[in-house]
């Protein structure tokens, strides 16, 4: 043990993104990890705003994808993680997409930019024609 993160990533649980129904079965998920996480209320809020938007993502821009989620542990703090992958177009400029606003298509262009902004941790990765990885995690304070 190094006092890095201690859990294992097979504890995490698969759930894929193909529907609109599979968007909402995301943010029920997420909400009953924030609620076991015993995050405060405004910070479950901001995790399952966060995840929504994540998830609609890898939906509709990143043609499906799957949600990877799960508690985790790191140097005594607990939180929730929610990881969205998808092997889509990808990302040309990640500065571009995450800046609010900005949208390619006809969104509000705050879904990224809203998401790392209401999580602790954040982590974009995207390659063009490489598909996008996105990460969040909040932790009980
Ligand atoms: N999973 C993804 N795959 C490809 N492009 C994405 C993905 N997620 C976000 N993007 C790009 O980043 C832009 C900004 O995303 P976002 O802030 O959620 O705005 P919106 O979804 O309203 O367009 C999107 O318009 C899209 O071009
Ligand atoms: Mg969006």
């Amino acid at each position: 043990m190094n006092g890095q993160s201690v859990t294992a990533e097979e504890e995490f649980s698969t759930l894929p993104i193909t529907t609109n129904d599979d968007v909402v079965r995301a943010r029920q998920l997420v909400r009953a990890l924030a609620q076991q996480a015993k995050l405060s209320l405004v910070d479950q809020t901001k995790l399952i705003t966060a995840a929504s938007e994540l998830a609609r993502n890898t939906l509709v821009h990143g043609g499906g994808g799957v949600m990877r989620s799960g508690l985790v542990e790191r140097g005594g703090r607990r939180g929730v993680t929610a990881r969205f992958e998808d092997s889509g177009p990808g990302i040309p400029d990640l500065d571009l997409a995450l800046t609010d606003g900005w949208t390619s298509g006809n969104g509000m262009g705050l879904g990224l930019s809203g998401a790392r902004r209401l999580t602790d941790d954040f982590t974009l990765a995207s390659k063009p024609g490489a598909g996008t990885t996105v990460s969040i995690t909040k932790w009980v304070r």
